[in-house]
């Protein structure tokens, strides 16, 4: 494997807006030179999906991010969203599981992949900090970060929840630029972010449906228990009942629920939940429709945001009828 510093150390400082275009389409579109289906378990799927992985690869460098000046009410806009503390976390908890997991696993393609996540899971949170960092944003001290104990529960709960988090990002980035309340130069530079995560569930989607495959079948029952587990851990979590307690003993209730409360500060449109939801749906279909139709995608979360904007309709259309007979 090649060594993810050595990677570092060659991102280009100025690169053209030739090789920009170029490495910024790569990142969304590939496709195996493999002839034939990619059936998990595979040695085919396995060399794809890691293929996919390093060639998507996008070699922007946050040092050189050109933050743009803000008027006074944009800034206030962005310093006061409820994100940067829980961001910044879910970066660098990311970065440590992926890095534990990796370390952990035998397979040496896996292992690189999810080595290469890791890596730019770390380069969110460089480019997080530094966006705290140009516009003074008040942040609370950073925990440490423990080397988690169960390391796959640990990966798994950071993978689960990428694929949740980000299939609402997806929705909450279109409509943030639709509104036109922050400026375009914000916007393109969280755009390659926002679309290296759904590289990131691709991958997660894809080791899943290998570790499956591959793992002796006497062990899946107890998998599968914890993949359950994992989802009822998520939604606890979601429906904000996760609490922390910082080193003063104040209690603190994480934001995770800030698709439900987020549209409202990322836009001065009227939009209705089932509404978001359909522009999730649509965004997520969008950034996955350039990569290998042969390899898996998440599908837990967009089917529970389809099947809620289905019941919408049906009670909207229940509620018109009963209106019309009243
Ligand atoms: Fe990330
Ligand atoms: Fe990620």
């Amino acid at each position: 494997m090649k060594s993810l510093a050595d990677i570092y150390s060659h991102l280009p400082d100025q690169p053209s807006e030739k090789t920009l275009e170029r490495v910024d389409y790569e990142a969304r579109h590939w496709s195996s030179p493999i002839r034939g289906p990619l059936k998990p378990g595979t040695e085919e799927h396995k060399k794809a999906t890691v293929q996919m992985f390093r060639d998507t690869f996008n070699p922007y460098k946050p040092s050189v991010i050109d933050w743009p000046e803000l008027d006074p009410e944009t800034l206030h806009r962005i310093t006061s969203l409820p994100i940067w503390d829980i961001a910044v976390q879910t970066e660098g908890k990311a970065r440590l599981r992926m890095a534990a997991y990796a370390a952990m696993i035998d397979d040496p393609d896996m292992k690189d992949a999810l080595s290469r996540n890791a890596w730019e899971e770390n380069r969110h949170k460089e480019v997080l900090s530094k966006l705290v960092e140009a516009y003074k944003i008040k942040m609370a001290p950073e925990p440490d970060y423990i080397e988690p104990k169960d390391t796959e529960w640990a990966y798994m709960v950071t993978g689960f929840s990428e694929c949740v988090d980000s299939f609402f990002a997806f929705g909450l980035f279109a409509l943030a630029e639709r509104a036109g309340l922050f400026p375009m130069e914000l916007i393109e530079t969280f755009e390659p972010v926002m679309q290296e995560e759904c590289r990131h569930i691709l991958l997660f989607a894809n080791w899943l449906a290998w570790h499956r495959a591959t793992m002796p079948f006497w062990k899946r029952p107890w998998f599968e228990m914890r993949v359950v587990a994992v989802w009822i851990f998520l939604a606890y979590e979601r429906m904000g009942l996760a609490r922390s307690i910082d080193e003063s003993g104040q209690e603190h209730t994480q934001d995770n629920n800030f698709t439900v409360t987020g549209a409202k500060d990322m836009t001065n449109m009227d939009i209705k939940v089932p509404e978001l939801m359909q522009l999730c749906l649509d965004e997520n279909d969008r950034r996955f429709s350039g990569y290998d139709p042969r390899l898996l995608r998440p599908t837990t979360t967009p089917a529970i945001a389809r099947a809620f904007v289905r019941a919408s309709g049906l009670w909207d259309r229940f509620k018109g009828k009963t209106k019309a007979a009243a």
